[in-house]
C-alpha cells in the first residue's frame, strides 16, 4: 500500500473506533456530546493514532490491539487543543478549518469538552488489552505521564510563559520536547506495547519519537511563518503576533528548515534496531519533513 493510501485507510479505522467509544449526541446532556464529537471529527491529520498504530506493525503486533490506545492518544491531542485555543491560551477563532470549540459552545463549555475528551482518554485506554510484558497499568502510566505537569500541561506552562520574552534555543526544546514530542513518543509506545515488544524497541522507538517530534514543532512554526489560514486550518501568522519564541524567530527560517532535516534524520537512525519493518515509520517521518499543513 502507499503512503496516501496507508495515512487514510489508518485514519478511517481510528475514526470507526472513535464513533464507537464517544458517547452518542442524543446521549444526555446533548451539547457536552455534540461539542466533544464536534472537536474530533473535525478533520485532524490523525498522526498520533496512526503513529500508534504502525509502531504496533512494526514490532509485529496486530491492527486491531492498538485501536484503543490509538484512540486515547487523539483524545489527550484533541483536548489539549481545545484548550490551547481559549481566549486564556492562545485565544483562536479557528481550528482544522473550522470555528475553534469555543467560538461554537462557548467557554464553559470548551472547558468541560476538553475535561471530557481526556477523562475519555483514560477510560477508551482501558479497553487495551494487555500482553506479557504490559499490563493495564503501564499503559495508563505511560499515558498518565505524557499528559501530566512533568510533560504536556508542563510544556504548555512554559510556553504561556515565554510569550514576550527572549528565550534560548535551549528552552525552546524544553518546551517543544514536553508540550510536543512526549505525546508522539507515547503514541508509539502504546502502540510497540501492544504488541509485546522488547525493551530494546520500545527504546528505539522512545528516540525515534523524540526526534520526530521536535522536528514535528520545528515544521508547525515554520508553516505558522510561511503557510496561509486556509492551508493551514487554524490562524497563520498567530505566533509572531503574541511574540511566542519559536525556532524562525531565534535562528530564521533558513536554519530552521536545517534544523527541521536534522531532527529527522536522527529520527530514521534511531529506527535501525527495528529493521526492514519500520519502514512504514520511516516513511511517515519523510513525509511529515515535507508536510505543508
Ligand atoms: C497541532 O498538532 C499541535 C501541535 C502539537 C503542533 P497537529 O498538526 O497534529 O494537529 P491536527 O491534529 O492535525 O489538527
Ligand atoms: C500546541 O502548540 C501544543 C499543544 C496543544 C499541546 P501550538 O499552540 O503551537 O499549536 P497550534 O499551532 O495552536 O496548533
Ligand atoms: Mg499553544
Ligand atoms: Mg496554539
Ligand atoms: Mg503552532
Amino acid at each position: 500500500m502507499d503512503l496516501k493510501s496507508y495515512l487514510s485507510d489508518r485514519a478511517a479505522l481510528v475514526d470507526a473506533a472513535m464513533n464507537a467509544y464517544l458517547p452518542p449526541v442524543k446521549e444526555r446532556p446533548s451539547t457536552i456530546h455534540e461539542a466533544m464529537r464536534y472537536a474530533i471529527f473535525a478533520g485532524g491529520k490523525r498522526l498520533r493514532p496512526v503513529l500508534c498504530l504502525a509502531a504496533a506493525e512494526a514490532c509485529g503486533g496486530e491492527t486491531a490491539d492498538a485501536l484503543a490506545p490509538a484512540c486515547a492518544v487523539e483524545l489527550m491531542h484533541t483536548y489539549s487543543l481545545v484548550h490551547d485555543d481559549l481566549p486564556a491560551m492562545d485565544n483562536d477563532d479557528l481550528r482544522r478549518g473550522r470555528p475553534t470549540c469555543h467560538k461554537v459552545y462557548g467557554e464553559g463549555m470548551a472547558i468541560l469538552c476538553g475535561d471530557a475528551l481526556l477523562t475519555e482518554a483514560f477510560l477508551v485506554l482501558s479497553e487495551t488489552p494487555p500482553t506479557p510484558r504490559y499490563g493495564t497499568r503501564d499503559y495508563i502510566a505511560e499515558l498518565a505521564e505524557t499528559g501530566s505537569s512533568r510533560k504536556l500541561i508542563g510544556g504548555q506552562v512554559m510556553d504561556l510563559d515565554g510569550e514576550g520574552k527572549k528565550l534560548t534555543k535551549r528552552d525552546l526544546v524544553r518546551i517543544h520536547e514536553a508540550k510536543t514530542a512526549a505525546l508522539l513518543t507515547s503514541s508509539l509506545r502504546l502502540g510497540a506495547m501492544t504488541a509485546n515488544a522488547t525493551p530494546a524497541k520500545l527504546a528505539a522507538l522512545t528516540d525515534f519519537g523524540h526526534h520526530l517530534g521536535l522536528a514535528f514543532q520545528v515544521i508547525d512554526d515554520i508553516l505558522d511563518v510561511t503557510q496561509s489560514t486556509e492551508v493551514l486550518g487554524k490562524t497563520a501568522g498567530k505566533d509572531q503576533a503574541v511574540e511566542k519564541t519559536t525556532y524562525p524567530s531565534v535562528i530564521g527560517l533558513a536554519a530552521s528548515r536545517n534544523e527541521a532535516a536534522k531532527l529527522t534524520k536522527a529520527a530514521m537512525n534511531a529506527l535501525k534496531p527495528l529493521g526492514k519493518k519500520a519502514t512504514r515509520l520511516e516513511q511517515i517521518a519523510a513525509h511529515l519533513l515535507q508536510r505543508e499543513y
